[in-house]
């Protein structure tokens, strides 16, 4: 097979740009080929989410401007992964023929042999100059899916597998350039990463389809994590970030760990009454996500930066509040998303907490973790659902007054969107009107925007460690070049708006508070070049480069930033001229 030119976009959180890598890497090793248009590839791939109504539609209009294009370029191969393959399976098939392969999340290990076969076949439909019929193409269609529950009930041997082998298996050389058309693509050198620690989510909010898009929560071996925090900090890596649907669940019971084939098996979740307090079985056989969290701290010092994402509000321990106090190279950063201020709301969803138990949590991390005098103060972000099933003006009131309890650093408003498949779609009508969901969503934003301008203003003064991204985006724009993220992927410029990379921000539905646009227009029109990065605390920061210092040797460092000026999310700074000469590269 010659080399096919591939084009991969990925939609959704965290977890599928971590998918999208891994599977570049393993797709590259074979021999494929990227590139940063659709015109011309051979193959095309959508990383896809399934989470709002919202995010399906973007994918369903690619597959319609596909279809047009198959049409005179029959041997184009189109594949769709991720979580909409999971959940709407065969039947998106049907809908779109235009799709050949089919893969979900939890059968990424699968995706080159199904390329391969699609693309064979193609070439073969060509070569007998068969006029495909849409049964014909749908019977070549190339699928692999989880199923209902194939991964959640099979036994532990038969589920991990290959699946971990992609994780372990993810290539770390720190200057490959992916895209040989575009040398300078790729040739940056990766300074900031995901490493997953769980798969999956056993919680099962009502509203939600992660659970069944990505099956039964499962915890990679410690061993396995650390292997590769060492692999990326010896690539150049110095940012990690830890991905889980419930992170602070982690737990790996190294009595009952299955080895095959010499390695260790990840393990499924259980649930555990581990409460508020410590774990009573820590340190024995068992590996916590504190114990978890001081290992990488320790074993892997030349990481600068630690985070995770996302905590859940309940069973979140005394001893992870600990170890990040204690543990200098963590980030005062949590998200922790409360999703509604009203009880009978929260018990509707099936979150397992009430707003109080919430507030206790917030209350206990800050009481930790919230040390402004020593230059350590806790942000805090979150997400909130607004219009759920029966929800009421009181309710939707009580969650303002969550927001306003709470004071989030950032905080994304979602409107519900009822999901096939999930408890609430079969059992809840989604009887709150958009007009309603639109208002309380907005109302929300507000708030929020409120609270952040006014906590972006305590920094005001202060030195903070910036994480430099990239170009700004005006300042990308000024140069006429695509947004691009040269920091290696945690915050990204698209759409014209600067995002954090989270479920759904790119979304319209989301109403994530992003940089504003005004922000962002001013101070790049000089000769000066601005950047951005992030804080500890996951603040937005710009600065311009100082003269004598060059955006090349910045991009991947964090340099510190005094913060002069702030308009909400946004912290504008100065970096010193000696500082940025300093810092080593
Ligand atoms: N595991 C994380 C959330 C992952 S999904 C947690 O439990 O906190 C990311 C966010 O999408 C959720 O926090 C929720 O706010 C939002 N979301 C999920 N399903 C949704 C739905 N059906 N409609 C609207 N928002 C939804
Ligand atoms: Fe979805 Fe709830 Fe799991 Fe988060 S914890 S992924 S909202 S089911
Ligand atoms: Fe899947 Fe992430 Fe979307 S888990 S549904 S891609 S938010």
């Amino acid at each position: 097979m010659s080399r096919p030119r591939v084009y991969l976009e990925t939609f959704g959180c965290q977890m599928n740009e971590l998918d999208s890598e891994l599977v570049a890497g393993q797709l590259h090793a074979l021999g494929y080929r990227f590139v940063d248009e659709p015109e011309g590839a051979q193959v095309i791939l959508y990383n896809t989410c399934s989470v709002r109504e919202h995010a399906e539609q973007k994918v369903w209009s690619r597959l319609g401007e596909l279809a047009i294009r198959k049409q005179d370029d029959p041997v184009l191969v189109v594949g769709v992964l991720g979580c909409l393959a999971e959940r709407d399976g065969v039947a998106l098939v049907k809908r779109m023929p235009v799709v050949d392969v089919l893969c979900g999340p939890g059968e990424l290990d699968k995706l080159p042999s199904l390329l391969d076969n699609a693309y064979r076949t193609r070439q073969s439909l060509l070569a007998d100059r068969v006029t495909a019929t849409d049964a014909d193409r749908r019977s070549a269609s190339q699928i692999a899916l989880q199923g209902n529950s194939s991964r959640r009930s099979a036994t532990l041997a038969a589920a991990q597998d290959s699946l971990e082998m992609l994780d372990l298996s993810r290539a770390t050389s720190p200057l490959e350039t992916m895209d040989e058309d575009h040398p300078s693509a790729g040739a940056v050198r990766k300074r900031s990463a995901y490493v997953r620690i769980t798969r999956g989510c056993n919680k099962f909010c009502t509203y939600c389809v992660v659970p069944f898009t990505r099956g039964a929560e499962v915890h990679r071996p410690p061993e396995h994590i650390i292997d590769e925090c060492k692999k990326l900090a010896d690539a150049g890596v110095i940012e990690i970030t830890l991905l889980g649907q419930t992170v602070n669940h982690y737990r790996f019971e190294h009595g009952a760990a299955v080895t095959i084939g010499g390695v260790v098996q990840p393990q499924k979740g259980r649930s555990y009454a581990g409460g508020h307090r410590r774990d009573p079985f820590a340190g024995l056989r068992v590996t916590t996500f504190a114990d978890l969290l001081s290992r990488i701290h320790e074993e892997v010092p030349s990481i600068e930066r630690l985070r995770f994402v996302t905590s859940y509000p309940r069973d979140f321990g005394d001893d992870v509040l600990e170890v990040i106090r204690d543990h200098p190279r963590i980030c005062r950063y949590l998200h922790v998303p409360a999703q509604s201020g009203s009880d009978r709301i929260l018990k509707l969803m099936n979150r397992g907490y009430t707003v109080s138990e919430y507030l206790e949590f917030i209350d206990r991390a800050r009481g930790f973790l919230h040390e402004p005098a020593k230059g350590r103060p806790l942000s805090i972000s979150g997400d909130i659902i607004v219009g759920f099933p029966t929800e009421s003006e009181a309710d939707f009131d009580a969650t303002i007054g969550l927001i306003e309890r709470v004071r989030y650093k950032n905080c994304f408003i979602f409107k519900y969107s009822p999901r096939p498949g999930t408890t609430a779609f079969d059992k809840l009508e989604d009887d709150v009107p958009d007009a309603i969901k639109r208002r309380w969503n907005n109302t929300a934003l507000d708030v929020q925007s409120r609270i952040s301008d006014e906590l972006s203003r305590e920094s005001l003064g202060r030195t903070l460690g910036v994480f430099v991204e990239g170009l700004s985006r005006m300042e990308e724009k000024k140069r006429e070049r695509p947004a691009k993220s040269c920091g290696g992927g945690v915050s990204l410029t698209i759409g014209g708006k600067v995002i954090h990379s989270h479920a759904g921000e790119e979304d319209e539905d989301a109403g994530g508070l992003m940089a504003p646009v005004e922000a962002l227009g001013e101070a790049v029109m000089g000769a000066t070049t601005q950047l951005s990065g992030r804080s500890d605390g996951d603040h937005i920061v710009f600065f311009d480069v100082p003269s004598g210092a060059s955006a090349d040797e910045l991009v991947g460092r964090i340099v510190p930033v005094t913060i002069e000026r702030v308009q909400r999310l946004s912290l504008f700074g100065r970096l010193d001229g000696a500082s940025a000469g300093r810092s080593k590269k």
